[in-house]
């Protein structure tokens, strides 16, 4: 679909406005306004809602923060009516806002773009069903948000929903944009150029060929979680040989076009099929390097063509693709862009925020993905003594956790909004002391993870170069993976990986002023600026959001100290 997509502060063509809003054309003349954007994704995977009111995202949440169940639903048809009812909800009331004050509802998916399954070469007997739910979603969410007039809600194209999650750093001058991701209405990616004010689309691919539909297969075919444990065959690849690469490259090429091709393949010709729970063997390892190898490559040729297109030095990422932080680092390290930037909601929530972009009348840049779910100091101490448990405030949170980290404790670690994304970022993080290596052993059974998925580390930003290498520095949203210097492996080993990375989160007094001085504080007692951040969250379920919730994880997990908000309460060691 090439040509230009209309974005940002005009209205577009692209999208079916059914809401005559003279705000969003007078938006395009640059008057005050008051535009309030709910952004809905639902359709797919990781329901979330976002609230954006004059281009300044106000909130941003995705729905299992609240219903407690990992990912919001599973990303089948018959599921594909349910919204993120919880997390719009929240959204409002945290702006103080009724359902019909909104100018907007923009859903990340137009059923007016897509074809049906077989036309498209899609093997989905039920994917219809999934197009008539997109359809009536106008009504099932005025159902679900009484008061909210249907004729409000406003279908964005999931790709330019993807692009618009990028605007943050759009705002800021042109920007390349490259969205991979499973799929969308009828294509699976996007790549352009955001010019500020306009995403020029170039190029897209059309479904059935799909990178992330080939990664999704292939982790099924590994015994793993189709749509949800992608990760862990990326974790996976570096334990084995790319030995089925030149397999697999004819199958799987980008097209010298801004497209490519992912012919099905066999996966049982290359690796058995492993079940679930079953050990791991060669074979599995080897594919999952093998696919990963052919999916770097052809994301770099990608990039190599919109470059060439564009001319453009800055390359924005979105698309759940985009969350391969192995192909991001190699992107970053021998693609032809001088700045690399991934949306930190990459996958589908990410769109929520974008489609309210896209529809809105401007983008302010923000200050990251601390957008979710906050307590105030009495909320957080009502909920204390609710619970009858023994706390104390202590004079500095930080030194606290930094002496318990010190000496080897667990530390929960419950400060600021929640994060909006996959990744604990400092707010609702379970720390570890990165020196013994048996750490990972340690958390891995808090979490209910497999061995061999490597823990990650956060670094105060001034000392990230002494240690990290290869990946973008800074790297604020742990989306690229850096070498760890050999002088520092034996020192951190918890964080090494197998192949000697590990994934990187900097941390600066600027943005994270608390977390950078608990690091500070670590690093006085240790001589090691780096503790082990791992999500808040034990087996199955997702990150903790609100204190109860840490509360419970507290009293269900063999953590030593909860750090939340300024108080601490302590296990008994
Ligand atoms: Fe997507």
């Amino acid at each position: 679909m090439p040509g230009a997509v209309p974005f940002m502060r005009r209205r577009r063509q692209s999208i079916t406005r059914r809401a005559s809003d003279e705000k969003f054309e007078q938006g395009s003349e640059g008057h005050r306004l008051d535009v309030k954007v709910l952004g809905i994704n639902a359709l797919f995977h990781d329901p979330a809602a976002a609230l954006v009111i004059d281009g300044q995202v106000v909130a941003a949440a995705e729905e299992e923060r609240f219903s407690r169940r990992k990912h919001g639903k599973r990303p089948v048809p018959f599921a594909a009516w349910e919204l993120p009812e919880l997390s719009a909800r929240w959204c409002l009331d945290s702006a103080g806002l009724r359902p019909e004050d909104l100018d907007a509802v923009a859903y990340s998916y137009d059923p007016g773009l897509a074809r049906p399954a077989e036309e498209m070469g899609l093997d989905d007997p039920w994917d219809w069903l999934r197009q008539r739910y997109a359809e009536r979603a106008p009504g099932f969410l005025a159902a679900a948000l009484p008061g909210l007039d249907p004729a409000n809600v406003v279908f964005v194209p999931h790709h330019a929903a993807h692009a618009a999650s990028a605007a943050p750093v759009s705002a800021e001058g042109a920007w390349d944009v490259l969205v991979l991701d499973g799929r969308g209405e009828r294509a699976s990616s996007l790549a352009g150029v955001h010019d500020g004010v306009h995403l020029h689309a170039l190029a897209s691919q059309n479904l059935p060929h799909s990178l992330g539909l080939l990664y999704e297969s292939v982790t099924e075919h590994l015994g793993f979680l189709r749509s949800s444990d992608e990760y862990k065959v990326m974790a996976l690849a570096s334990y084995g040989e790319p030995r089925f690469a030149e397999r697999l490259r004819p199958l799987i090429r980008a097209t010298g076009e801004g497209g490519f091709v992912t012919e099905p393949v066999e996966w049982g010709t290359l690796a058995k099929h492993r079940q679930a729970g079953e050990p791991w063997e060669r074979d599995h390892a080897d594919l999952a390097a093998s696919v990963q190898l052919v999916v770097e490559e052809t994301i770099l040729d990608l990039a190599r063509w919109l470059q060439g297109s564009t001319g453009g030095d800055r390359l924005a990422l979105a698309g759940g693709v985009a969350l391969n932080c192995v192909a991001n680092t190699r992107l970053f390290a021998e693609g032809p862009y001088r700045e690399v930037w991934v949306q930190p909601a990459a996958g589908d929530a990410g769109t929520a925020l974008g489609a309210a972009f896209h529809v809105g009348t401007e983008v302010v840049p923000w200050d990251g993905p601390a957008l979710g779910s906050r307590w105030s100091e009495e909320q957080i101490e009502a909920e204390l003594r609710r619970a009858r448990v023994p706390f104390e405030r202590p004079a500095d949170i930080a030194v606290e956790a930094a002496e318990c980290l010190a000496s080897d404790g667990l530390v929960a670690w419950f400060q600021g909004p929640s994060e909006y994304g996959p990744r604990a970022l400092g707010h609702r993080s379970l720390l570890a002391d990165p020196r013994p290596a048996a750490n990972v052993e340690r958390l891995n059974h808090v979490k209910g993870r497999e061995e061999f998925r490597p823990v990650a580390p956060m670094v105060l930003d001034e000392r990230a170069g002494d240690i990290f290498g290869r990946g973008p520095l800074p790297s604020p949203y742990m989306l690229f993976v850096h070498d760890v210097a050999p002088e520092w492996r034996d020192r951190i080993p918890a964080v090494v990986h197998v192949d000697g990375t590990a994934r990187v989160q900097t941390v600066s007094d600027e943005k994270e002023p608390l977390t950078a001085r608990m690091l500070r504080e670590f690093e006085a007692r240790t001589g090691v600026p780096v503790v082990v951040n791992t999500s808040l969250n034990t087996a199955g379920r997702p990150m903790v959001d609100s204190p109860h919730d840490a509360l419970e994880l507290f009293g269900s997990a063999p953590v030593d100290l909860l750090a939340i908000g300024p108080f601490v309460v302590r296990r008994p060691r």
